[in-house]
């Protein structure tokens, strides 16, 4: 068999375009399809099944050999582009994220072409990275000594902080001599409303899913101090070492914010650290009309808030804020002869890696500056006072309607509601929720997800979204009533 030579006769390979100006037409043509894009969300569907011909594509095997970049940008158009999740669209209100933005993907894409590793360094990217972290702190009122990084979301800002708590308060050397050291076992706190990538925290940094103890609620679904302050008295009798309060600054179920300056009156007084979980509401701090919700939130020792929530950052962003430096710093760093700072050139600048796990990271900053640069903090501010607005007026719209029930107050900009026809059981209003549920999604009509609260399992709309417009709230109300009807007349009928 004649082997192929390793380098042709054009010279050695590499990954640049053979030719600019054919990669300049692709670029122009991408640029073009993704302002319609966006611009046209509005028209399509929020989400639709992809058929079994589009699901094989992403079963074919690994490509060994070229296509031109225009067949492989026609694949992406046909598969990817057209079967999003839909979190871009007007009626996407499931989970929690947010709906992006168009200046973020643009710096998404600059990052990528600068290309730099925010691993640390002396360059612009580096900079950039230390300022964005430094405008989060002034956004919650953390002093500009503390310290923070970006991460890749909410749950890696959970973890950093959790692992900074377990270390300060731990007793021993936990990097060291690890957690089997620890001389009376470390207990975390958080309401039975907490997210679940505490548990994967706690599971992790090797302190089990039992160290963290859910504490009930009240009405609010807020965790109840008295019974958390009863909590850490028992475990402090039965010997166990109680560590850490995290409180929830807007739960995912249903947007309830923890009593933050009562809590961090409790952290005090029990010396315990305060780990605050803001990845759904730390960022209404900038909101001119309901910051008063989060008040406290600054005597936080940590904090995770989430950038791809209520700033509608490209996936992912998310941060992570230590108020001791430190401690922080001496959670992660490690310094390797190969990572050493230098007096002068590219390493003379500290390495952004030691506030963290990741060793290489992403320029997740620059979408994140660009956008707030261009429209301002307040514009961000006043972006999440109209979800909270929103959230409220679908609430009073499903407060009119017989057939609807809201099944929890609405706090920030979590609905959580129910079609409830007269003479139904809970299992049998259970089925015709996630029946609507499955067809408004479906039909392509809203996407919405549910829970349970309170015992009742219940729809959900989650309003993190720029796009939305009381039209579409109205649109939900009509949908789901029709929904509900029909369903309920088919199980009748049949
Ligand atoms: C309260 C809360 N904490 C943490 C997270 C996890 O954040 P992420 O999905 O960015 O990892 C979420 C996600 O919705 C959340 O609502």
């Amino acid at each position: 068999m004649k082997r192929e030579p390793a380098i042709d006769s054009r010279g050695p390979e590499t990954l640049d375009p053979a030719d600019w100006s054919e990669a300049l037409a692709i670029s122009r043509q991408i640029a073009e399809d993704a302002v319609a894009y966006l611009r046209d969300v509005r028209a399509r569907p929020v989400w639709k099944e992809m058929p079994p011909d589009v699901r094989a594509v992403f079963d074919a095997p690994l490509p060994t050999k070229p296509v031109p970049l225009a067949a492989v940008y026609r694949e992406v158009v046909q598969t990817v582009m057209a079967y999003p999740m839909g979190n871009v669209h007007p009626r996407f209100w499931a989970w929690y994220m947010g709906a992006s933005n168009f200046t973020g993907a643009l710096g998404d894409f600059l990052a990528a072409i600068q290309g730099s590793n925010l691993g640390g360094g002396n360059h612009a990217a580096a900079l950039m990275d230390r300022q964005v972290v430094d405008w989060f702190k002034a956004m919650v009122g953390f002093p500009r000594s503390a310290s923070g990084t970006l991460v890749s979301g909410g749950s890696m800002g959970n973890l950093i902080g959790l692992a900074v708590a377990r270390n300060v308060k731990a007793g021993v050397d936990v990097r060291e001599l690890g957690v089997a050291a620890i001389e009376k076992p470390l207990c975390f706190y958080g309401s039975d409303q907490i997210h679940s990538c505490h548990r994967k925290a706690v599971e992790a940094l090797g302190l089990g899913n039992r160290a963290l103890r859910r504490i009930p609620t009240d009405r609010a679904l807020r965790i109840d101090l008295d019974k958390l302050r009863a909590a850490i008295a028992k475990d402090r009798a039965e010997g166990l070492k109680p560590c850490c309060v995290i409180a929830t600054a807007g739960t995912v179920n249903t947007g309830a914010i923890d009593d933050l300056p009562g809590l961090a009156a409790l952290a005090a007084e029990e010396d315990l650290w305060l780990h605050v979980d803001g990845c759904v509401g730390a960022l209404i701090a900038i909101a001119p009309r309901n910051a008063h919700r989060v008040a406290g939130i600054e005597k936080a020792d940590s904090l995770a808030l989430d950038p791809h929530k209520w700033l509608h950052a490209p996936f992912e962003a998310g941060c992570a804020l230590v108020r001791d430096a430190s401690a922080h710093r001496n959670t992660f760093a490690v310094t390797p002869e190969y990572l050493e700072v230098a007096p002068r050139g590219l390493a003379s600048a500290e390495f952004l890696n030691d506030w963290g796990l990741q060793t290489s990271r992403g320029f997740r900053a620059l979408k994140i500056w660009m956008a707030l640069k261009q429209h301002g903090a307040e514009k961000f501010g006043r972006l999440i006072d109209q979800d909270i607005d929103h959230a409220h007026a679908l609430s009073a719209r499903i407060e009119a309607e017989a057939d609807l029930e809201l099944v929890a107050p609405t706090n920030i900009n979590i609905v959580c509601f129910r079609y409830r026809p007269a003479g139904l059981d809970s299992v049998a209003l259970k089925a015709l929720n996630t029946e609507i549920m499955l067809r408004l999604q479906e039909e392509g009509v809203a996407s919405v997800s549910d829970t349970t609260v309170h015992g009742e399992h219940c729809l959900r709309a989650a309003i993190t979204n720029h796009r939305t417009r009381e039209e579409d709230l109205d649109l939900l109300v009509r949908e789901t009533l029709r929904l509900g009807r029909a369903i309920a007349t088919q199980a009748a009928l049949g």
